[in-house]
C-alpha cells in the first residue's frame, strides 16, 4: 500500500471503491500546468520569508520543470496514492528532488487554497480563449449582415408573420444577445481573477506570506480578503456555469430559428453539408444536426448549473469535499460551450440563404400596421387607424382579393373618407422597412449603426 500524503494519523487502509470514489485525478489532471505554476510562485514566496533557501528554491523550480515535461510528454506515471493533481505533483516532485527539500514545498499551504487557486487560473485561461472564439462568431455574423443588408424577410411574433424586417436585422439581434454574453464574460473574468493562495487550510498563513506578491506573480487582479471565503468560495464556478447556460440558451434560440427557416416549407436558408447529416433510411434527407445539437446541449449546460448549485448549497463553512463536485460540470461546460461556439461559427460562415424565398414569404397583410400609420400621418389617432386598417384586412379577406393592396381607392374611401390616392404607396415592403430609422430599427441605416456598435465591442 502506497503511503498517503496525509497518512500519519491513519492505521487502517481505504476501501478500494472509496479510493475510486474519492479520487479526482482522472479529471483534475488537466490542471497540471497551473498546479505546478502555483507551486512555483508559492515556493518563491516561502523563500522570501526565509522558509526555503535560494538553493532549495532553485532545486524545487528545476524539479517542477521536470514534472511538467513528464505531463507534456505523456510520461508521468500515476501511482495508487495520487488522489488528485496536487498530491500527484507533490509526490513526483519529492521523488525528483528528494524528500528533504520536496517536503518543504507545502509549508503553510493546504490543498484547500491550492485547488481553488488552480481552478481560478485554469478557468481564467479558458475564459480568455472563449472570449476570442465568441468575438469571432459575432464578427462572422455582423460581416454576413453587412453583405446581405438588402435582403428582406418576414419578422415573426408567435411564429406568425408580423412585419417585414431585414435578414441583417435578425442576424444583428442574435449578435446582440451574444455581445451581452461577451460583456458578461469580461465581468466574470475579473471576479475569477482573484487570488486565494496563502490562505492555508482556512485560518490564514502563520508565516506572514506575501499574498500580494503571489497574486501579482500569478497575474491575479487582487487577493481575496478573507481566508475562510478564499478556500470555500465557488461562486465563480457558478457564475461560469450560468454564463455557459445562457450562451447555450442563445445558441439554442438561433438554432431553433434556423431549423425552422431551413425546412422545405420555409426554405429561407440552406445549411452546408459540413454541418448536416443524412438519414440511414431515407435517401433524400439532409438533417440540420449541428443546429439540433446546439439546441440540445443547452439542456446539458443548464443541468450542470442546477447540479452544482444543489451540491454547493448549505455546505457548512468552509471547505468540504462536496466542493470537489465543481470540476466535472465546470470542465464539461467549458468544453461544450467552446465547441458549440465553434460549430455556430462554422454554420454561419457556410450557410446559404435564399433571398427570393424570404421575399416571397412577405405578404401584404404584414403592412396592415403601415396602413394604420398612413392615417396617423394624416392626423387620425392610432387607436382609430388600427380599427380602420383592420376593416381593410377583413374586406380584402372577405372579397378573396389576396391582399389589402388589391382594394380599390373607392373601396378604401368607403371604409374611411380620409384615404387618398397615395395610399397605394403604403404597399411597398422596402419602404416599410426603411421607415423604421429610429435606433434599433430595421431601416438600413439603423441596422448598420447596430453592426458598427457590435463590431466596436468585439474588437
Ligand atoms: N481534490 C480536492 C478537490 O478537488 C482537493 C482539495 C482536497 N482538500 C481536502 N481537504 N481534502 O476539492
Amino acid at each position: 500500500e502506497e503511503a498517503k500524503l496525509w497518512g500519519g494519523r491513519f492505521t487502517g487502509g481505504t476501501d478500494p471503491l472509496m479510493e475510486l470514489y474519492n479520487a479526482s485525478l482522472p479529471y483534475d489532471k488537466k490542471m497540471y500546468k497551473v498546479d505546478l505554476e502555483g507551486t512555483r510562485v508559492y515556493t518563491s514566496a516561502l523563500s522570501k520569508v526565509g522558509l526555503i533557501t535560494p538553493e532549495e528554491l532553485s532545486e524545487i523550480h528545476r524539479g517542477l520543470k521536470v514534472v511538467e515535461k513528464e505531463w507534456e510528454t505523456d510520461s508521468f506515471v500515476e501511482k495508487p496514492g495520487d488522489e488528485d493533481i496536487h498530491t500527484a505533483n507533490e509526490r513526483r516532485l519529492g521523488e525528483i528532488i528528494g524528500k528533504h527539500i520536496g517536503g518543504k514545498v507545502h509549508t503553510g499551504r493546504s490543498r484547500n487554497d491550492q485547488v481553488v487557486t488552480d481552478m481560478r487560473l485554469y478557468v481564467r485561461e479558458k475564459l480568455d480563449i472563449l472570449c476570442e472564439i465568441l468575438s469571432n462568431l459575432i464578427k462572422v455574423m455582423t460581416g454576413r449582415a453587412r453583405q446581405e443588408i438588402d435582403v428582406l424577410m418576414p419578422g415573426y411574433t408567435h411564429l406568425q408573420r408580423a412585419q417585414p424586417i431585414r435578414w441583417a436585422h435578425w442576424l444583428s439581434m442574435h449578435a446582440t444577445f451574444l455581445n451581452d454574453d461577451l460583456t458578461r464574460l469580461k465581468e466574470i473574468r475579473s471576479r475569477v481573477s482573484r487570488s486565494p493562495l496563502g490562505s492555508g487550510a482556512l485560518a490564514g498563513h502563520p508565516y506572514g506570506i506575501d499574498r500580494e506578491y503571489i497574486a501579482n506573480e500569478l497575474g491575479f487582479e487582487g487577493v481575496i480578503g478573507n481566508s475562510l471565503a478564499a478556500v470555500s468560495d465557488r461562486d465563480f464556478v457558478i457564475e461560469v456555469l450560468f454564463w455557459g447556460s445562457l450562451v447555450g440558451n442563445h445558441l439554442a434560440k438561433l438554432s431553433e430559428d434556423l431549423i425552422i427557416y431551413s425546412s422545405a416549407e420555409f426554405g429561407f436558408v440552406q445549411l452546408a453539408d459540413a454541418y448536416s447529416t443524412g438519414s440511414s433510411l431515407m435517401p433524400q434527407k439532409k438533417n440540420p444536426d449541428s443546429l439540433e445539437l446546439l439546441r440540445g446541449k443547452s439542456g446539458r449546460l443548464f443541468g450542470h448549473l442546477a447540479g452544482f448549485m444543489m451540491s454547493a448549497k448549505a455546505t457548512p463553512s468552509t471547505y468540504n469535499k462536496d466542493l470537489q463536485e465543481d470540476k466535472e460540470p465546470l470542465f464539461d461546460n467549458l468544453l461544450t460551450v467552446e465547441h458549440s461556439l465553434l460549430i455556430a461559427t462554422g454554420v454561419f460562415s457556410t450557410l446559404k440563404i435564399n433571398s427570393d424565398k424570404m421575399k416571397a414569404a412577405l405578404t401584404m397583410d404584414m403592412l396592415a400596421t403601415d396602413l394604420a400609420d398612413y392615417l396617423v400621418r394624416k392626423g387620425v389617432p392610432f387607436r382609430e387607424t388600427h380599427h380602420i386598417s383592420g376593416e381593410a384586412v377583413a374586406l380584402a379577406e372577405k372579397e378573396n382579393l389576396g391582399g389589402i393592396d388589391r382594394l380599390t381607392i373607392e373601396q378604401y374611401k368607403n371604409i374611411d373618407s380620409r384615404f387618398e390616392e397615395d395610399v397605394l404607396n403604403v404597399f411597398d415592403f422596402e419602404q416599410s422597412v426603411e421607415r423604421r430609422t429610429a435606433i434599433g430599427g430595421t431601416a438600413k441605416s439603423a441596422v448598420i449603426a447596430q453592426l458598427d456598435f457590435l463590431d466596436l465591442q468585439c474588437n
